[in-house]
């Protein structure tokens, strides 16, 4: 696998990315930068390269790619019809870290979406992605570039670590902006629906449509269950997962540190390692175990940020047990919320106060 550097991201070495749009063109995988996470890059209308993206991955093959595009132009093509709800939220949010799934036309290949005929579709805001994904001339389907089952790369090392050996190519591009995928919303029926919560939140695409937007019900209602199947395939799987076992947990914020010190104390004295998540206002307060501090509760984008980051690094310390506060599910929130819950295994502990009567 060859890395490269990208310098400066807003005026990126064309000659370096044109030989990375080559590998593309060619039907092999090149790992890039996007504003939200690292993405594994493939020929969207190969079936082939599709193929190779699930065998890097470990990635079962009925979960279907996101295709990447460079310009509003770029969509036509690749679906039968744009909806009103879909050119709408095109307009208010391309580019960016919003992804829309629309009826496929029969250019796309059935290897890309998973055999569905529909197609998901992202236009990302990253001038390195933006740049390759034109020079490269066709679509780059780019699931994030982990390996399944790990948490989203957000630095080029932690796709090199899942990558190395794997792919053709690593785009090199620092740090990403945002650090949880992209929002997903389903446009292909009726009406619009949110299967995947992300930086285009819940509130802004309501706006935007002029009518409230729901949530696919199997993203509130927790634990897959038979009769609530989520929209977006891979979200039944138990993604974003950290090789420990994670447990949220929820109530007031002194009997969370409590709570979350006394059983971090019991795993560490049986002789487990243990990891605490917590925030910059109650880092102080933790005594034993690793203590990471995903930023100041108050600043959404900070904790999404370094989400994933923190969750990979408990993998690298051998982390047998995590608990971590819980979060607000209000706008960025419900995105937090939604990948520390699938995470946990939704592994919860709500604690409730006593009623004093
Ligand atoms: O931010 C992102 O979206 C990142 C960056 C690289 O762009 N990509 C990403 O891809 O998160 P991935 O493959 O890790 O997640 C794609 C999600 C999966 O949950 C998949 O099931 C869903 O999108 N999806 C893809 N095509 C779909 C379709 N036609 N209908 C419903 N869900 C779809
Ligand atoms: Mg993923």
């Amino acid at each position: 696998t060859e890395r490269i550097y990208i310098e400066d991201k807003e005026h990126p070495d064309e000659v370096l990315l044109k030989r990375a749009a080559q590998i593309l063109k060619d039907g092999g995988l090149v790992a890039f930068p996007t504003e939200t996470v690292y993405g594994l890059g493939a020929n969207a209308l190969k079936e082939e390269a599709a193929k190779k993206i699930y065998a890097a991955k470990g990635r079962p093959s009925d979960n279907p790619l996101i295709a990447h595009i460079a310009a509003t132009e770029d969509l036509a093509p690749l679906v039968l019809h744009i909806p009103e709800a879909g050119r709408k939220l095109m307009e208010a949010f391309w580019p960016g870290p919003l992804t829309l799934v629309f009826q496929k036309s029969d250019l796309v290949p059935y290897g890309t979406t998973g055999g569905l005929d529909t197609v998901a579709v992202r236009m990302p805001d990253d001038f390195v992605a933006s740049t390759l994904i034109r020079l490269s001339g066709v679509p780059i389907a780019a699931p994030s570039a982990n390996t399944s089952g790990r948490p989203s790369p957000t630095t080029a090392d932690h796709v090199w670590q899942d990558m190395n050996g794997k792919i053709d190519m690593v785009v090199d591009g620092g740090a990403v902006g945002i650090g949880v995928e992209s929002t997903i919303i389903d446009v292909s029926g009726e009406e619009p629906m949110i299967l995947r919560p992300g930086a285009i939140t819940q509130e802004m695409a309501s706006k935007v449509l002029g009518q409230e937007i729901c949530l696919d019900p199997a993203i509130i209602s927790g634990p897959i269950s038979e009769d609530v199947k989520p929209k977006a395939p891979g979200m039944k799987y138990r993604h974003y997962a950290p090789k420990a076992s994670l447990t949220l947990v929820e109530g007031d914020a002194e009997d969370v540190i409590t709570t979350i010190n006394r059983l971090a104390k019991e795993k560490l004295e049986e002789g487990f390692r243990v990891g605490i998540i917590c925030t910059e206002e109650s880092r102080e307060y933790y005594q034993e175990g690793f203590i990471r501090s995903m930023g100041e509760r108050a600043k959404e984008e900070t904790i999404a940020h370094n989400l994933y980051g923190v969750l990979r690094e408990f993998d690298d310390l051998e982390a047998d047990y995590i608990y971590s506060e819980s979060f607000s599910k209000d706008h960025l929130g419900q995105a937090i919320m939604n990948r520390l819950t699938k995470a946990a295994g939704y592994h919860i502990l709500k604690i409730q106060k006593e009623e004093t009567v």
